[in-house]
């Protein structure tokens, strides 16, 4: 759904950031807001360099340089989109969703609503109680031997919120119950199943160590869960309910997107196992899909953290399939895919606890192009026949009409030639010429018309990035004065209000100047708003952090000598340039230009005179 503006700055007026904040560190008063350590795990500083300011509502870290709103913290620790977030929001502040208009429509919403929140509290309930169930059992109880044979540590159990499902029938039944949830909720949940014969109950998991899947928000969406010795089946899952949809789920991202975003890459693993032991070796920018393909939905959202993805894949068949079908996903949504088969090990779990992390690491690091990987795969028996030729073209067809970048495409084409030993213009040509009907569709890369759903996105479904006004780049005073101007109403009026109309024209740098532009604008509309232009200019610039000045403790007269310092640097440089123009188009009969000239040049000096600094 989409949100109205005045719904989305009611939930953000609603929220606090420094509560937000203080789920995931330790938040205390200081001078005009809260400092503590930065959260954001890549940054691991001891020291207090994080601010929070309570009346704009923005952070910054004066160590990593991070900063931003509400949204961009829910969305670069939580790894939330924005609607995600503004649910979460609206839940916290307890603002209902905004009804949708068709009445009939209306009350089946609410009614669903309704229903998912308390299907997700009964979620959390039986997360909590096979967690639970799983501290308790004795020592010598046979899921104990198994977590130790995984080599699963009490962190890892902990941080995962790992559980097990008893072995007796009615174990989470009778819990819930007692819990005042109802049977027809729990079965909904598929946490239940009805008996065929008579009436009651049975549970769903039994005598297995649980997997909750957790989303970027904590909530408790499904459950994975294995069978501790061999048998069928290995693992089993939770289906589809009101809120579960696999492909729209990535396991581990409550805890991981943190660590994809500060990577700024993702590692693509294919289950719960192999996720959590990464993790606890300390490889934690990681997610994976539950035992389908990766499919379409997953790919855009990997793409709203990072654009960089590794795959990690078993070495065996079923490998292979998954890195021919994820390679055009991948592709189409914008995402830089690299492909890494791991030799001597069945999967990354089992590499790890071989040949130890620090071997992964280095895989990871040197592992090729996705693209390179599959066209390994399909030219193993290649030996330059010229039908082979023909069918490793139609081939990778599909994936090149997957990729949306241009230059990327054209760069493929250029490894294809190379590889095959033919030119360049016959690759593309190949690539363009209208296909041939009896052989497409054919094979294990079809996958247009592959299951489970996964759709080819379109290029136009490809989420655009909202276009940033570039800030990084400008002359010092125009960066200190816009700093310096959000810092408070009267320091903005000084700077950039009506009695400094014509600074606005004067500064050099185009991004500097949009920024102010915007700021006016809002500021004239609604001066109240003062106190959030920070939080909504965060959202426009390709580098928020110069937006926050590095001294905050300066003194209410300190600071007005620097913005006007500022104001006469930024008024020097442009009259210096005006008059660089102008001398370079006349010549020296022109006596009104050259008087111009002078006129420009004695300002200068005269504003030089007074500002010694300089
Ligand atoms: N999977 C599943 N259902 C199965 C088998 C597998 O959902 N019956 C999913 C799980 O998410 C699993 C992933 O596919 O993590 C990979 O399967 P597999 O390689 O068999 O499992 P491992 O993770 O290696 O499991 P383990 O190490 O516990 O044997
Ligand atoms: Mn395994």
């Amino acid at each position: 759904m989409r949100f109205p503006p005045e719904f989305v700055d009611r939930v953000q007026e609603a929220n606090n950031l420094v509560t937000i904040i203080s789920q995931y560190t330790t938040l205390k008063h200081s001078g005009a807001g809260f400092m503590g350590r930065c959260p954001f795990p890549d940054h691991a500083e001891k020291t207090a360099s994080f601010s929070v300011s309570e009346s704009k509502q923005v952070y910054h870290c004066f160590g990593c340089k991070k900063s931003g709103n509400i949204f961009s913290f829910l969305r670069d620790y939580n790894g939330m989109s924005f609607p995600e977030a503004v649910e979460y929001l609206a839940d916290k502040a307890g603002i209902s969703l905004p009804v949708v208009d068709d009445p009939q429509k209306n009350e089946h919403y609410n009614e669903l609503q309704d229903k998912k929140k308390q299907m997700l509290k009964l979620n959390k309930t039986t997360s909590n109680f096979f967690h639970e169930t799983l501290k308790r059992v004795s020592l010598d109880h046979p899921v104990k031997a198994y977590i130790q044979k995984r080599k699963l540590n009490p962190e890892t159990i902990e941080e995962f919120q790992i559980g097990y499902a008893p072995k007796e029938w009615e174990a989470l039944s009778a819990h819930v119950n007692r819990q005042g949830f109802s049977a027809a909720l729990a079965e909904e949940a598929r946490l239940i199943t009805p008996r065929k014969e008579g009436n009651g109950h049975f549970d769903f998991f039994r005598d297995r160590l649980m997997f909750p899947v957790i989303s970027a928000s904590g909530e408790v969406l499904a459950f994975g869960g294995r069978i501790l010795e061999q048998g069928e089946p290995k693992y089993l899952n939770s289906p589809e309910t009101p809120v579960f949809n696999k492909s729209k789920t990535l396991y581990g991202l409550a805890q991981t997107a943190k660590w994809i975003r500060s990577e700024d890459s993702a590692i693509i693993v294919e289950g719960y196992m192999d996720l959590v032991s990464l993790y606890q070796a300390g490889i934690k920018n990681t997610a994976a899909p539950m035992g389908t393909a990766l499919t379409a939905e997953q790919a855009k959202l990997i793409k709203r953290m990072t654009n960089n993805v590794v795959c990690l894949f078993d070495s065996d068949n079923a490998g292979q399939q998954a890195a021919e079908r994820s390679l055009p996903l991948l592709l189409a949504a914008g995402l830089y895919p690299k492909g890494l088969t791991l030799p001597d090990a069945k999967d990354p779990d089992e590499f790890v606890n071989k040949f130890g992390v620090e071997a992964l690491k280095q895989k990871i690091d040197n592992c090729p192009e996705l693209f390179n990987m599959v066209l390994q795969m399909w030219m193993r028996d290649y030996r330059g026949e010229a039908s082979q030729k023909v069918k490793i073209m139609d081939q990778v067809r599909p994936v090149f009409d997957a990729i949306p970048d241009k230059r990327l495409k054209s760069l493929y084409a250029q490894e294809l030639s190379h590889r095959m030993n033919v030119g360049l213009d016959w690759v593309r040509a190949a690539l363009t010429a209208p296909l041939d009907k009896a052989a497409a569709g054919r094979g294990p890369n079809d996958y247009s018309t592959a299951d489970q759903g996964q759709a080819v996105l379109k290029n136009s479904e490809i989420p655009a990035r909202k276009p940033l006004i570039s800030i990084s780049g400008a002359p010092h005073a125009e960066i200190l004065l816009l700093q310096l101007a959000l810092k408070s109403r009267a320091n903005f009026e000084l700077a950039v209000g009506n009695s400094n109309q014509q600074i606005l024209s004067q500064i050099s740098h185009l991004g500097i100047k949009t920024v102010f532009e915007k700021a006016q604008q809002v500021y004239r509309q609604d001066d109240s708003k003062f106190d959030r232009l920070t939080s909504l200019l965060i959202e426009y610039v390709d580098a928020p952090e110069l937006m926050f000045s590095n001294s905050s403790d300066l003194d209410e007269e300190k600071e007005k000598k620097m913005i006007s310092d500022c104001v006469k640097r930024i008024q020097q440089s442009f009259l210096k340039d005006q008059a660089k123009k102008m001398g370079q188009g006349i010549n020296k009969n022109d006596t009104e230009k050259l008087k111009e000239i002078e006129v420009l040049n004695r300002s200068r000096i005269s504003l030089n005179k007074t500002d010694k600094k300089d």
